[in-house]
């Protein structure tokens, strides 16, 4: 056998089988095509050794040097294929099927019911218990249930245009829509406490939660647009006593036991008496909203008789319930939308 031709027999295989080994994407593959090259009875380089025996006598030395050094070489690429398997790991994986499951993964976010929504649902929940049910009204509102029904005539202070968001529409006057066709922001809830009268008879239990609006300026306290929650009971023999009960049973089936309720002698049209309701929790008394029993007048202007019913009413601020719960001190949070500060209820 010519000298030429057991080279050139050793340089292919030497090519094959590092290209084998190379190709190789786990241990198994490896292993398989270690025994085709380098098995110990019939791999490839044993039966190029073979040939080794053929060749011309005086070239024996050249070629079993050669056979050597492409022994070694085999070998070599035989060793870095399985380092570079078993030190990429599931590297050497990720490469052929972009998967690594190695990686810790990203949590998807969970999404959250917004505080004021959790408060609503919780406010909703626990009056249900007292035998309140929620009626809803419109959050743009006319003339009589917003002011005329509730004892607020058309010279009242609470109607300043830069107290209400009015819509122009209608007839206005300095600002202040006049007579029939005026509109606004509804100011409050009480709003409701008309509508619900106007649409049943006496006994009647009712809360209202929702979106009301004020011109006011944004700051940790104030937003000009705010949640209220509003209760009427209107039935024979109401009382101040109710409220008083009414209210202390809101604010401790919503904060605990330790809670406490105030009422300040204070001034609204549409009750009499009127209260200001603090309640104080961990030693601190806030001021939560009005209270007060039904003005006789407001009775009157949905067709009750006052001297048949009476009525309480009160109406609490949501945001300021929620945020003293929470230990929220400005309300603007609630309105950022920032998801570090959501995520947290
Ligand atoms: N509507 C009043 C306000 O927005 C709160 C209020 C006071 C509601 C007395 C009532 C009430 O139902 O009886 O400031």
């Amino acid at each position: 056998m010519a000298l030429a031709d057991f080279l050139a027999d050793l340089d292919e295989l030497v090519a094959q089988a590092s290209a084998a080994f190379e190709a190789a994407t786990d241990t198994e593959d490896l292993e398989a095509a270690r025994i085709e090259f380098l098995g110990a009875k019939s791999g490839r380089l044993k039966n190029v050794q073979k040939g080794l025996g053929k060749v011309d006598k005086p070239d024996k030395p050249a070629a079993g040097k050669r056979f050597n050094e492409i022994k070694k070489q085999i070998e070599s690429a035989l060793e870095d294929a399985g380092k570079r398997l078993s030190a990429g790991g599931a590297k050497g994986v990720a490469k052929t099927t972009g998967f690594d499951p190695t990686v810790p993964g990203t949590r998807p976010q969970l999404g959250h019911i917004h505080p004021i929504t959790q408060t609503i649902e919780e406010l909703t929940d626990i009056m249900g218990r007292l035998g309140f049910t929620v009626t809803e009204g419109p959050e743009v509102e006319d003339l009589w249930h917003n002011f005329e029904a509730l004892n607020i005539p058309l010279a009242h202070p609470a109607r300043d245009p830069l107290d209400n968001f009015y819509l122009a529409t209608g007839k206005m006057t300095a600002g202040v829509p006049q007579g029939e066709g005026g509109w606004l922001l509804r100011s409050q809830t009480s709003t409701v406490q008309i509508r619900a009268m106007e649409k049943t008879k006496p006994p009647v239990r009712i809360i209202s939660l929702g979106r009301v609006y004020r011109p006011d300026t944004a700051d940790a306290t104030h937003y000009p647009m705010f949640h209220q929650i509003e209760g009427l009971l209107v039935d024979r023999h109401v009382t101040m006593a109710d409220l008083k009960s009414i209210l202390h049973l809101f604010a401790s089936s919503f904060f605990g036991d330790d809670v406490d309720v105030r009422f300040r002698p204070s001034f609204f049209p549409f009750t009499e008496p009127s209260v200001e309701v603090d309640m104080s929790w961990h030693d601190l008394w806030i001021e939560f909203g009005g209270a007060g029993m039904v003005d006789p007048n407001v009775l009157r202007s949905v067709g009750y008789d006052p001297e048949e019913v009476s009525g309480l009413a009160f109406g609490l601020g949501i945001e300021r319930v929620c945020a003293r719960r929470h230990g929220i001190t400005d309300i603007r949070e609630f309105y950022k939308n920032d998801v570090r500060f959501l995520h947290q209820f």
